[in-house]
This record gives C-alpha cells, structure tokens and sequence, in this order.
C-alpha cells in the first residue's frame, strides 16, 4: 500500500463527508433499507438529484457499481485525483471501481464512531458467483462480532483472521496494541487500506495460518470471526478463503479454542464466533464438544448457541452464501457433496454460536464452564455482549469465593434493565405466570415463583440475602431452611447472568 495515496484518499473521503449518516440522508431511509437487500434502483434515483455532491460521486461508484467520467472522478478524488485512485487500485482505466470503499459506523460504551471499510466488490457490484480469494466486507457476522468485543482498555489484541480489518478498528478502540493476522495476503493489503484511512496506527499486519504468526507470544485479548464454514473436501467444491480456513468439519473452531489457552496472558479473554458439529453416538453432543475442548484447554468458557441447522439447512446456507442458486445443476451437485460429507462424518446438525473464553488468573479456582442454547431475538441489547459476558465472568469469580453462608451475609441489588410481567387469569388474584425480563445482555426471559419474584423485587441493597429469605419465608408461611435452600442457587444463577449484582464488590 502507497501511504501517501491512503492518506490523500483519506483526505477526500473525509472532505466529501462520505459517513452513514449523510449518505442515508441523500437517498433516505428506503433506498438505505433496499440497498441492505441488494436493490440499488432506489438509491440510484434518489441520488440522481444530487448529482454534484462528492459524497454522492462516491456512493455511486463504490456502493451503486456506476463508473465516473473523468470530471466525475475529479470531483470525487480532488487530492488523491483520478490517477492516484487508479494506482491504488481502487478503480479501473474506465472510471469503474474494482473495490468496494464505504463507509461504517457503529456504536459502544465509548460512542459513536464512523469509519471506512475497503474490501472486495460484493455480489451484486460483480455480478456474478464470488472468486475463491474474495475478501470480504462488513456483514451480519462482523456486526455480531463487533458486539461481543468488550469495551475494557487491554493491552495487546489479537485479530485473528482480520480480512478487511473491520474488528481491528473496534479492537483498536480499546486496545493499545492490535496484531491483524489472515493467511490471505490480499485481505492483509485491504486491512492495511482500511485502518489507514481511518487514521489508526497501532495496528500491525501479519501474515498467516491461525497462529503461527503469534509463535511465542501471547496477547490479552483475541478477537475472531474465523473461516469456520464447513466445507466438503471434493473435487468440484469451491474452497472460498474468506469462510473456509482448510480443515475438516469443525476442527478450525477448535484449534482456535485451544489455541486461544496457548496464546493469551493470564486473565485475557477471547471472543469468537464458531460451529460445532452434532454427530451420532456417544460425545457426539455439540455443546458438550466444544466444553470438552474448553475444558481440556484449561480455560474458563460460556458458550452460547444461537441457531441449530440441519445438514441440509446448513449446506443450503452456504451454498447460496458463495452466489450459487437453488435449483441449478451447480447447487445439485454442491448440495450432494455437502450431504455426502455430513453422511460419511455421522454428522446429524450444525449448531452456531459465540464462545467466550479466558485463561484463568488462578489456575486453581473454579472454572466456568457454562454451554447454553438461547436463541431469543437480542434487538438492541447485542451492541454489549462483549462487557455482558465479562461481567459474568466477574460475577462467577465473586460468587466462588463465597460458599452459601457466605452469599446468604451479601446483599445484592436488582440491576436497573429488569422489568416484571405478570399473567392472570380473568378475574384470578394470583398471577398464573410471573416473568423477570432481562432489558440488556441476552434479553433473558426468567419464570418466577412468588418466591423468587418477591426475592427479587426486595432486593434494593438494604437487606441480606439471608435477611431477604427469612421475611419472606414468614411473610409466605413457609420454612425458612428450605427457602433459603431454593433461593441460593437461584440468586447464584441471576448473579451469573446479571440479573442480581453484588451491591459490593
Ligand atoms: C469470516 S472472515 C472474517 C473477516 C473479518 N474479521 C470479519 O469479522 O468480518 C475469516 C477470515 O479468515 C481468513 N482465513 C482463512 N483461513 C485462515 C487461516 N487458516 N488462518 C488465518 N486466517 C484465515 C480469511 O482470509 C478471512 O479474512
């Protein structure tokens, strides 16, 4: 990469105003929701009555896939100017783009930021199925992702498996340090694009398989997306490096896990995205593969699955994801290699999901191990799930310092995104279903018994859990050792999952 063209294209992209924001104000919010879906006609009309704008310009040569006319392209890049554009490759000899530049905005803990993304043209600029070394831009998995990135500053961040670079820019937000590895060496010159034009300089690029470009280091925070796509092994099936990391089944997901325990420093954390392979007979389980690996690794782990696939789901996700259509002799024999190989593998479904990881400080405390499926809409609580699950990992650490009689002497509190909903039959005074309802982390939906909602509902940090348990086994006319025996491991339960917090730490 020519650092000094990234920076004049940085100059250009900045002068022209090119962010989410003011691009959704030229086209509005219809062309924007139609454009998410592939359909650029809507944008494209909107913007032929802002024709002058750069930002417009550029919008209409990355994002709509129109080439520029020379007076065009001048507008666009006034520093950078046509010429530099075409040596730093972004667009042809005839005013076409030959990568995808747009603009990406997210939000966190820390604000709003908005940056630059550059990877390849996607399907619909192309036209066509996605070559094998294709890189890949901003999608719904970066997003989710970016989600589960804690906010925390941290020292050194690794991102594995950067391809365009986009986590490298949450990374560097609260990272000292980023390393970005990829075993595509173009992803690593789309990456170098992308965090120069955003102005961030604590990234370093290095090149490829998993970790060996770590060799002996250790870092404190891993973050990845990796190429987890299972993929069949035969002759005629496209290998597509941005999804497909070179190994059988699952196995990349789990080199990745036990990588991770080789890797990080004492307390660091990682957070991935995965697939784990559900197979027949026994230890076939998927979630209890992956705990297996996690255990083994010696690390702490809380894995979440959030979609389970058939083979055929699956291989029809994947199929359709490279650009091949339903129904066409292509998707047959693609579709009959993947079942074939889940067949042979005695692999029965594909479960999705985020794993969270860290290397105990302690190696002798307890471990958290916890698998769970919750697959319930998140909505606008996904930003957070990155401090959500660190939080747990803090509320298991408080709580395994405190046997029962110790947590019974702790006063906890409601944390404040818990609401209470309750059920009655028509003209009943008791409720038939009472529900706690988690606002933030994983929107959590918790049934109730007065017990418990009474419990909770008192927990404002005046009294003790024993205290709470005693009034209230008065209160109901119940025993009070066989309350407090049902409470305990409920409150360790919401303490875990941030329903309660520790009024003191
Ligand atoms: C699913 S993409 C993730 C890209 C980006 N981090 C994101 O979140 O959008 C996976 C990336 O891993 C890279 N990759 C594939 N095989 C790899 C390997 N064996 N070692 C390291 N990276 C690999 C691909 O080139 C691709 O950039």
């Amino acid at each position: 990469m020519d650092a000094a063209l990234a920076d004049r294209l940085r100059a250009d992209l900045h002068a022209a105003r090119y962010t989410v924001d003011r691009l959704r104000s030229l086209w509005g919010d219809a062309a924007d929701a139609a454009l998410a879906r592939g359909d650029r006609v809507p944008a494209r009309r909107a913007l032929a009555q802002a024709e002058a704008e750069p930002a417009a310009l550029l919008a209409r040569l990355f994002l709509l896939g129109e080439p520029l006319d020379d007076d065009a392209l001048q507008s666009a890049f006034p520093t950078l100017l046509p010429d530099g554009a075409r040596r730093l490759g972004l667009i042809d000899a005839h005013g076409a783009a030959l990568l995808d530049v747009r603009p990406y905005s997210a939000v966190d803990a820390s604000g709003t930021a908005d940056w630059f993304v550059v990877s390849d043209l996607g399907e619909t600029a192309l036209g066509r199925a996605l070559p094998a070394e294709h890189v890949l831009g901003v999608g719904g998995a970066s997003l989710t992702l970016a989600g589960l990135i804690p906010t925390s500053e941290v020292g050194t961040v690794l991102d594995l498996g950067t391809g365009c670079g986009v986590q490298s820019l949450h990374a560097a937000r609260h990272g000292e340090r980023v390393i970005a590895t990829d075993l595509s060496a173009r992803a690593l010159e789309l990456a170098a694009l992308t965090v120069h034009v955003n102005g961030v300089r604590s990234v370093e690029l290095r090149h490829g398989d998993l970790f060996a470009p770590l060799a002996g280091e250790r870092v404190d925070r891993i973050v990845s997306n990796p190429p987890f796509v299972i993929t069949p092994r035969r002759e005629g099936v496209p290998l597509y490096e941005y999804r497909d990391g070179g190994r059988v089944g699952d196995a990349i997901v789990e080199e990745v896990v036990r990588g991770a325990a080789d890797h990080l420093t004492p307390g660091g954390t990682a957070h991935l995205l995965g697939n784990w392979e559900y197979r027949e007979g026994l230890g076939g389980d998927g979630l209890a593969r992956v705990r297996r690996w996690i255990s083994e690794a010696g690390l702490d782990g809380w894995v979440i699955e959030r979609e389970r696939q058939s083979p055929e789901q699956y291989a029809a996700t994947w199929i359709r994801d490279g650009g091949t259509r339903v129904g066409t002799p292509e998707y047959d024999a693609l579709c009959a290699a993947w079942l074939d190989d889940f067949a042979e593998r005695g692999v029965t479904a594909v479960g999705f999901g985020y794993i969270a990881l860290r290397r105990p400080l302690d190696e002798d405390a307890p471990r958290l191990l916890r698998t769970e499926v919750l697959s319930s809409p998140l909505g606008s609580a996904a930003s957070g799930l990155g401090d959500h699950l660190l939080a747990g990992f803090a509320a298991h650490d408080w709580m395994a310092s405190r046997d029962d009689v110790a947590l019974a002497g702790e006063k906890v509190l409601l944390a404040p995104d818990v609401t209470e909903e309750r059920h009655y039959w028509p003209g009943d005074e008791a409720p038939t279903v009472i529900r706690l309802r988690q606002g933030a982390g994983f929107a959590r939906e918790i049934d109730a018994d007065p017990a418990l909602a009474g419990f909770v509902g008192a927990c404002d940090g005046e009294l003790t859990v024993g205290q709470l348990a005693a009034a209230l086994a008065d209160l109901l006319e119940v025993d009070e050792g066989a309350l407090r025996e049902q409470l305990l491991p409920q409150v360790r339960e919401l303490l875990l999952c941030g329903v309660l917090l520790p009024a003191s730490r």
